[in-house]
């Protein structure tokens, strides 16, 4: 638990309360109202947790204002350029870097839990061919539950640990059917002699008919893009699995739950957004335009992949994000792709706008994302399928935390009640 850090003093109808201020390893204190309502009879109010750490966690620190993201401590531009996602994996899962013998161990654990139960496969043939994956995603992570009964006791740590690999194991496997399906090609079964992303690739674009030779290119670019989608703190798709695990959900339904969240296009659905807008906008000239409808409060239009609730001057995985996609795009020999132009420019004349200025709007994790992805061959329906398997890691990294915490309770808001007093049932006569 973190260090107290004094008292703050709250005054209400002429009675004073101290509450108790904790200080964080980073960033602002908290104060702690968990007595408030029991002393103070109030409510505290903040619709979209603007103002609220809803849990304390040593997994992923954010810095809106200098662009900071930590996972345990490590720089994620470091980590995108040093290190591995299976190797990040390990690191938010268990909280350190692994040696050597740790991450040969755990990569193979990883390997080894692939492949989904045969019998799975039917699930998929339910769905209509023009599902979109997310939804073929949450229905068949959540039906994970009735197979893998051997791993949905979460007051058992041995099988808390087993659903989690199997979690991370199965997420591409699932992603990468979820993709098959919907292109009327037949299922590719993992395989073992190749590392995640290139095993992610192969099950998505090869088919029986030939040999398929994983990009080596684009398997060091799928590796960043999981890496970059890991974990970010306490997201809507990361408290919607906390959330869910309070009540002692099984943590299949848990990250079903996160899926369905991460599916908005305000969340992770912005990649797709972000995508398809860019192609509407299809060239330069027309920028001036989308500009126009952000910035006019009677059209709901908002320049998606822009904005972030934490990040105020810029999204650190953006940076990354857009190195990788000139990167990406120029060694895969995809000239001046016409995409990567409208972004870039969008880019410049939005930050130069002073509304966009004012209002710190910067290019998010979702603005070259989906580029890149594009590039690689996706169609914009797997891309948030893509985020939802990259952030497989960071849900159930927060899930196991918090089932680790001795003070856990159920999560259970009030609200500022604003209907009816009581007021007497009406014949339907006397209406
Ligand atoms: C992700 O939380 C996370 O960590 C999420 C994520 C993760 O890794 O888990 O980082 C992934 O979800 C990234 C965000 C992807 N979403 C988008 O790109 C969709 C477009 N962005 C917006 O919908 C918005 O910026 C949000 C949802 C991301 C943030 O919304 P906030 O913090 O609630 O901010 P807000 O809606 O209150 O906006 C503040 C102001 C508003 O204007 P006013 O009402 O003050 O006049 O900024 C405006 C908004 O209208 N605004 C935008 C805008 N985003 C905010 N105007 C135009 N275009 C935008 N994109």
């Amino acid at each position: 638990m973190a260090e107290n850090t004094g008292t703050a003093t709250l005054t209400i109808k002429g009675k004073t309360y101290e509450l108790p201020m904790h200080s964080p390893t980073n960033g602002p204190d908290v104060i702690d109202i968990r007595k408030l309502y029991a002393q103070a009879d109030v409510f505290t109010y903040d619709p979209g947790f603007t103002s609220t750490a809803a849990c304390d966690s040593t997994i992923t620190f954010i810095d809106g204002d200098k662009g900071e993201l930590l996972h345990r401590g490590y720089p994620i531009d470091q980590l995108a350029s040093q290190s591995h996602y299976l190797e990040v994996c390990y690191l938010l899962f268990y909280g350190e870097l692994p040696s050597a013998e740790e991450l040969e161990k755990f990569e193979s654990l990883v390997t080894n839990h692939t492949m989904i139960h045969e019998q799975m496969h039917n699930f998929f043939r339910g769905f209509r061919r023009d599902a979109h994956p997310m939804a073929t995603m949450v229905g068949v992570v959540g039906a994970m539950s009735a197979f893998y009964h051997d791993s949905t006791d979460i007051n058992d740590a041995h099988q808390r640990e087993v659903a989690s690999i199997r979690l991370i194991a199965k997420m591409p496997t699932i992603a990468a059917m979820a993709y098959k399906y919907s292109i009327g090609q037949p299922f590719v079964y993992p395989r073992n002699d190749l590392d995640y992303a290139a095993n992610f690739l192969h099950m998505c674009f090869s088919v029986p008919a030939e040999t398929y030779n994983v990009n080596p290119i684009m398997a060091r670019a799928m590796d960043r893009i999981f890496t970059l989608h890991a974990d970010h703190e306490q997201n809507a798709s990361t408290s919607t699995v906390r959330l869910a695990s309070s009540s002692g959900a099984n943590p299949f339904a848990c990250i079903a739950a996160g899926i369905a969240c991460l599916w908005g296009p305000a969340h992770g659905g912005a990649n797709q957004a972000c995508l398809e807008m860019l192609r509407e906008i299809g060239t330069v000239d027309r920028i001036p335009e989308f500009i126009a409808r952000a910035k006019d409060k009677d059209d709901p239009f908002r320049l998606m992949g822009f904005g972030h609730r934490v990040y105020k001057n810029f999204d650190p995985r953006a940076k990354v994000m857009k190195e990788s996609a000139d990167e990406v795009l120029d060694l895969m020999g995809v000239e001046d792709n016409p995409t990567l132009q409208v972004a870039k420019e969008l880019e410049r004349v939005a930050l130069e706008d002073p509304y966009f200025k004012e209002k710190k709007l910067y290019p998010n994790v979702d603005f070259y994302s989906g580029i890149i992805l594009d590039a690689m061959g996706f169609p914009t329906s797997m891309f948030t399928p893509i985020f939802a398997l990259a952030r497989t890691v960071g849900w159930i990294s927060q899930w196991k935390e918090q089932l680790a915490d001795p003070q856990l309770k159920i999560g259970r808001p009030r609200q500022l009640y604003l209907g009816e007093t009581a007021r007497n049932y009406v014949d339907i006569e006397k209406r």
